[in-house]
């Protein structure tokens, strides 16, 4: 159990594309524990692995923060398999401390997953979650929100990116 440091844009680690967890084992169990504990310090609604520099295929969503017969959701390989409706919402992300933006994404999404234990599942989710859900499984392909953004917005951010990228 250990709050781990969140890595920041501007780190190249950010930009791998994260291979496939091939072992459901302990050593994954306490990389999870770790991530439960890293969001919840950083009061965040996802995370993905690499975000605490680990480019595994593994992220977590804290679907507790919406819908309170929720939890915390493992996704371990997961898989998008259908996203309809797009729409247009305010987002953040914990590699980016202080930068929010409206994103278009889809509101409604399919997503095939392993759990910790290695049991698959699949699940169809909308709204809130859905965003999140896309919105992570883009940092394990190496994809951050700012590449969402038109050319005009990342302009205007320009300033308070390179600030980010040059403290990390
Ligand atoms: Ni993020």
């Amino acid at each position: 159990m250990a709050v781990r440091p969140i890595v920041i844009y501007g780190d190249p680690v950010l930009r791998e594309v994260s291979k496939n967890v091939e072992h459901f084992d302990d050593e994954l169990k306490n990389l999870v524990s770790d991530m439960a504990d890293t969001l919840k310090d950083a009061n965040g609604l996802g995370l993905a692995a690499v975000q605490i520099g680990v480019p595994l295929r593994l992220f977590i969503v804290d679907l507790s923060a919406i819908d309170i017969t929720e939890k915390l959701r493992v996704f371990v390989n997961p898989e998008i398999l259908e996203t309809e409706n797009d729409c247009e919402y305010e987002e953040g992300c914990l590699s980016f401390p202080g930068i929010y933006q409206k994103i278009i994404r889809p509101a409604d999404v399919r997503v095939k997953a392993f759990d910790v234990n290695g049991e698959e599942f699949e699940m169809k989710i909308s709204g809130m979650a859905a965003r999140a859900i896309l919105h992570e499984y883009d940092h394990i392909e190496g994809k951050l929100f700012i590449d969402h953004m038109s050319s005009m917005t990342k302009t205007m951010l320009s300033g308070k990116l390179k600030k980010l990228s040059h403290a990390s």
